[in-house]
């Protein structure tokens, strides 16, 4: 597993699939990679609505871990707006076609668009995890314009081919998926793997 020492940031919208985030930083913080969170308010509303506990809860444990930090979405003087501040790159998930629509157009009016901002502009790692269906002309010519400039659009498609059991197979599955996106990870573990044993 590769060391990663700079922090990575991750940005949680009002998209569905909070879970999605949930165990994005909980796996970091497991790797001990330094975690920096920031979440929309309409990210937490969805946390709210599909977790059944508040955001604060959550941020609550992991600020008890080390390498954990958190900004407010309105705090634009955090370390993160800013291109001097190095990070390791950022994942925003779930990404809302809102959040994503802002992104391919250079608005960055909250905390978590500038960094994310500032990703594109200092060409580092930005994974965006959009959730939404069907998906109409402007969302596609959003993911198109940041596909281009280097972002790894990673929607949460399962791999049926894995044949999941469980909701936690899959989110296990698109967590690994944007921890190797980031560097964080070497590859995909074994069983998250298309090999023979998948036709089965
Ligand atoms: C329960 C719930 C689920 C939502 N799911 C989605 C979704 O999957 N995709 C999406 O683009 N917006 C979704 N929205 C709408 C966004 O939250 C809304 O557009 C919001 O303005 C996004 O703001 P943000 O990008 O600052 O987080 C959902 C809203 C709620 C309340």
């Amino acid at each position: 597993m590769p060391t990663v020492d700079k922090p990575v940031v991750v940005g949680i919208t009002g998209a569905s699939g909070a879970v999605l985030a949930r165990r994005t930083v909980d796996e970091l913080l497991r790797r001990e990679v330094p975690t920096i969170c920031v979440c929309s308010n309409g990210g937490k509303l969805v946390w709210q609505d599909e977790l059944g506990e508040s955001f604060n809860t959550a941020l609550a444990e992991w600020m008890e871990h080390p390498f954990f930090t958190s900004y407010p979405v309105s705090d634009l003087r955090a370390p993160i707006a800013s291109g001097t501040f190095s990070t390791a790159g950022m994942a925003v998930v779930p990404c809302s076609m809102n959040s994503l629509a802002s992104l391919a157009h250079g608005i960055s009016n909250n905390l978590l668009l500038r960094a994310a901002d500032v990703c594109l502009k200092e060409k580092r790692p930005l994974v965006l995890v959009p959730r939404e269906t069907p998906v109409h002309s402007i969302h596609l010519e959003n993911m198109l314009a940041l596909s281009r400039m280097g972002v790894t659009i990673l929607p949460p498609a399962p791999a049926f081919y894995l044949q999941p059991a469980s909701v936690d197979d899959m989110v296990r599955y698109f967590v690994e998926k944007i921890l190797v996106s980031l560097s964080v990870n070497d590859e995909l573990s074994d069983d998250l793997r298309y090999n023979e044993r998948s036709q089965d």
